[in-house]
């Protein structure tokens, strides 16, 4: 299968600033790959590259075969960019400055639009600089779906969503994966993209950390487990399991906290009179927080 973005070394340095450094990404087609990381990591920088508004600094960024950079022409009807700050055209209204876009993507169906504007609760004949934030971002996101691109690359598309907004987003980027589209989305925050994502990249201080699928990424969590029991608790038996840590025993109620798999427990106090097992949500934010861990800086400078 062809794949969608493709990058070997990708790099781009800001006078002795390296806001990305050798970035090597894969991305199949009908994903959806959230690129996480905090503030500074070099989120926007490797958007602006894969959407050949600014060029590497060296190696290369390929999307759909195209390096972004020298034939954005050939790109451009086949992307959706939603920039992190979008700014439109203030004296605009919003049908106006979609027009004007739709007219450079060579014509798109005025029908979508309409679909579009509906779904987001906007109206597209007010000027967009008498918009909120948030009625800002959906003209953004208009703008970014519209022409139905085969990759949609959106940086922190929710941020001035209200919940109920950014829910309808996230169906959104379902459909558009379930019809074979491919989005590449940023964010600084796990809980906007678990909800939503196939994949994960990591990106910490312009280096990439790790990709994972988030079902992984879930199974490495940490979780933690109450079991209760009709007799004495086997604390011993239970502190003896691999991946099993801060045994603590209330009566007959032992809690824990598993790293990975839970089966080994089970197993483990299978042969006892288990009468309840409570299993709270795998705390997903702390194994994505073990990939912060180490942080110093934003951003590294390049020291040679
Ligand atoms: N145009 C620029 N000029 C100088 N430094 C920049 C520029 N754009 C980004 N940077 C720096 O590159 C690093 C990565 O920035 P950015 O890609 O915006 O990170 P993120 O989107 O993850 O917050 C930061 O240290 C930022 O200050
Ligand atoms: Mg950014």
């Amino acid at each position: 299968m062809e794949t969608v973005i493709k990058t070997r070394g990708l790099t781009k340095r800001f006078g002795r600033r390296t806001a990305l450094d050798r970035l090597d990404l894969d991305v199949p087609p009908g994903v959806i790959v959230g690129y996480l990381g905090p503030n500074g990591a070099g989120k926007t920088t490797t958007i602006r590259l894969l959407a050949g508004l600014i060029r590497p600094t060296a190696g290369s960024a390929m999307v759909f075969g195209f390096d972004a950079a020298d034939q954005y022409d050939a790109l451009q009807r086949r992307i959706g960019y939603l920039p992190g700050d979008f700014v439109a055209y203030p004296d605009l209204t919003g049908t106006q400055y979609l027009n004007y876009f739709a007219h450079l993507y060579g014509g798109v169906d005025r029908n979508r639009i309409e679909l579009l504007a509906k779904r987001f609760d906007l109206d597209l004949g007010v000027r967009i600089g008498a918009l909120s934030r948030g009625n800002r971002q959906k003209v953004g996101i208009v703008q970014a779906f519209m022409h139905d691109p085969d990759l949609l690359i959106l940086d922190e598309p929710t941020s001035g969503l209200d919940p109920l907004m950014q829910r309808e987003f996230r169906a959104l980027l379902r459909e558009t994966r379930d019809a074979g589209r491919t989005v590449f989305l940023s964010s600084h925050m796990l809980s906007e993209v678990e909800a939503v994502a196939d994949t994960v990249a990591i990106l910490r201080a312009g280096r990439l950390v790790t990709v994972q699928s988030v079902q992984a990424l879930k199974d490495r969590a940490r979780r933690r487990l109450d079991l209760t029991f009709a007799d004495v608790p086997p604390a011993a038996r239970i502190h003896a399991v691999p991946g099993v840590q801060d045994v603590s025993v209330d009566g007959h109620t032992v809690r824990v906290t598993v790293t990975g798999s839970t089966a080994e427990l089970l197993k483990a106090v299978a042969p006892y009179d288990v009468t309840n097992v409570l299993s709270h949500e795998a705390d997903l934010e702390a194994a994505f927080l073990d990939y912060y861990d180490g942080q110093e800086e934003p951003c590294s400078a390049t020291s040679s």
